[in-house]
């Protein structure tokens, strides 16, 4: 089956822990899962796929995610904000 959106969190993880990675720094793989409890329990598993990613690009000011096809970033959020951008991403999916 092919979701027709996609929320892709890094969670790349830098061996120089010198520079600032969203797996390493931010403990991303966590906020991983939680999205992924988040998506599952609100039934969305059909239109959304929530997957862990390597590098996106930014890096600063982590972590970071991004909802394709829509292009909708998300950054700097922790575990608390995880339900209100599950909010905003279940208004934006197809
Ligand atoms: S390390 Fe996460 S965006 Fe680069």
């Amino acid at each position: 089956m092919k979701p027709d959106n996609i929320l892709f969190i890094c969670a790349n993880e830098r061996s120089n822990v010198e520079r600032e990675s969203c797996g390493v720094t931010h403990k991303s793989f966590l906020l991983s899962r939680v999205f992924k409890d988040e998506c599952k329990r609100r039934g969305l598993q059909i239109r959304l796929r929530v997957t862990s990613s390597g590098c996106l690009g930014p890096c600063n000011e982590g972590p970071h995610a991004v909802l394709m096809p829509n292009n909708l970033w998300f950054q700097g959020f922790t575990e608390d904000d995880c339900s209100a951008i599950m909010d905003t991403i279940e208004k934006n999916i197809l």
